[in-house]
């Protein structure tokens, strides 16, 4: 099928984007996935050199995309795969700060609840709090996927934050207490997004860097570590 749509940031000149896609925040990282894990892929997007290709999976059409950094770009990003490019199931695939001292570098954590500081849920105008979550069938598929590889996998409730360079020092402490297990940047507009058009969408993370040991992956080492995240998710599709 021709796709003739464009969005003011998806113009994929007729290339299809397949129903299930993932997303890595570098538009780069998109590139490599395509380059070293998929078949006969296209380009499908060139807009703002965030990259997106098209191709094939052991037979399956898959996609890849970048996302960009935080909520605000997650947003646009994916509410036009949603709302005009029919996209049904979203994997993001992205890197986190540990923030429980039993997670390490390199670990992986499938992002089962998402808790926020950011106002991106506000504008359905709700009477109270909701609360994000993964979608069931994407969670419990890569949590297959992972024991059939034994792969261990932490589950359980990140925080989707919109500030990096927070003020306030006492914050990220306050979410630890309650169980966090990591922080990124993004699932929240991923998982507003989804729930709101009724589609699936599942955030599955590499420990990057630990908040409590001041510990950092080196470029080369997570190449290595984001192959095995990639590898759950591209099995999921
Ligand atoms: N992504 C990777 N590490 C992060 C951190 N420490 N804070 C927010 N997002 C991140």
């Amino acid at each position: 099928m021709i796709n003739t749509k464009e969005t003011p940031h998806i113009k994929p000149n007729g290339v299809e984007i397949a129903e299930t896609i993932l997303l890595p925040g570098d538009p780069l990282r998109a590139k490599f996935i395509a380059e070293n894990f998929l078949e006969d892929y296209e380009c499908f997007n060139e807009v703002r050199g965030m990259l997106g290709y098209t191709g094939t999976y052991k037979g399956k059409k898959i996609s890849v995309m970048g996302t960009g950094m935080g909520p605000a770009s997650m947003g646009i990003y994916s509410w036009e795969l949603i709302n005009v490019f029919g996209v049904k199931n979203l994997i993001r695939i992205g890197t986190c700060g540990a923030m429980q001292e039993d997670i390490a570098l390199y670990d992986i954590i499938l992002g089962m609840g998402a808790a926020t500081d950011s106002n991106y849920g506000h504008q359905y105008n709700l009477p109270g709090q909701f609360p994000l979550t993964a979608s069931y069938g994407l969670l419990e598929k890569a949590k297959n996927i992972a024991d059939e590889k034994g792969q261990k996998v932490h589950i359980g409730n990140i925080l989707s934050s919109e500030i990096f360079y927070n003020a306030d020092s006492t914050a990220m402490k306050k979410w630890q207490d309650v169980g966090i297990l990591s922080v990124e940047m993004e699932s929240v507009a991923l998982y507003w997004n989804a729930i709101q058009a009724g589609v699936n969408a599942l955030c599955i993370l590499t420990v990057s860097d630990h908040l409590l040991t001041g510990e950092q992956t080196s470029q080369e080492e997570r190449q290595t570590a984001f192959t095995k995240m990639m590898e759950i998710a591209l099995e999921i599709a």
